[in-house]
């Protein structure tokens, strides 16, 4: 008999920087590499997604960094920044949280992963105390987009996003937390 694979979200460790860091720039390389000159699409690779960035990131004491791992292999990831940088200038928020990134593997879009992983977010944000999350979508990314609107995000502002020497137009987007405990039915416990 054969049984179904586990999956288990969790707090990244240092042991799995070098594989998230393999998941991150597959999962990103998938989605959005065709936009850009490869000079700049390696640029921003190497700033955002390089063992040794990430490897900072799950130390962080300001972040916190989530996977869901199945059968030893990290499958999805998100990160947070507890003290969002985003907004000033456009929103009056006073803990305002960073969503920072939010994929799965490629193979696994539309599985459930991306639920899992907001609604974990949803809950830390509300632990932390956040009352707003916040986060940066591409203008064109409209499956994310509906995905966020589900969870009650809509844009604040229109930004900028660079990629090397490549400016995007990307969208700034908030979800007020209405209290501490928003957001936290049903989510994961890590
Ligand atoms: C966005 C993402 C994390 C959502 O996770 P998921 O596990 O695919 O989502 P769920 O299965 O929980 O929910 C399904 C929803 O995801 C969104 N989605 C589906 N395909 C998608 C795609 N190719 N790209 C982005 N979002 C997608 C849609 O809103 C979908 O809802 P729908 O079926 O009603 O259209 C995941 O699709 C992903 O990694 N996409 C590519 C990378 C990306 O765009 N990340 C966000 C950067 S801001």
């Amino acid at each position: 008999m054969t049984t179904a694979p586990q999956s288990v979200l969790r707090l990244a460790t240092p042991a799995d920087t070098s594989a998230l860091a393999d998941l991150a720039r597959r999962a990103v390389s998938a989605k959005f590499e065709y936009l850009y000159k490869p000079e700049d699409f390696a640029t921003f690779m190497e700033a955002a997604h390089s063992d040794a960035k990430v490897a900072k990131e799950i130390a962080d004491p300001g972040m916190r960094v989530a996977v869901i791992e199945e059968d030893g292999a990290l499958i999805a990831f998100c990160k947070l920044v507890l003290e969002s940088t985003l907004s000033a200038g456009y929103s009056d928020a006073q803990r305002p949280l960073e969503l920072k990134q939010l994929y799965t593997d490629p193979t696994r879009i539309g599985g459930g992963l991306g639920k899992r992983l907001m609604d974990w977010a949803m809950a830390e944000a509300g632990r932390e105390g956040a009352d707003e999350i916040q986060l940066t979508v591409y203008s064109e990314n409209v499956e994310a987009q509906r995905f966020y609107h589900r969870y009650g995000f809509a844009k604040i502002a229109d930004i900028e996003f660079w990629v090397g020497n490549h400016c995007d137009p990307e969208f700034l987007y908030a979800r007020r937390m209405l209290a501490q405990t928003d957001g936290l039915a049903g989510a994961e416990q890590v």
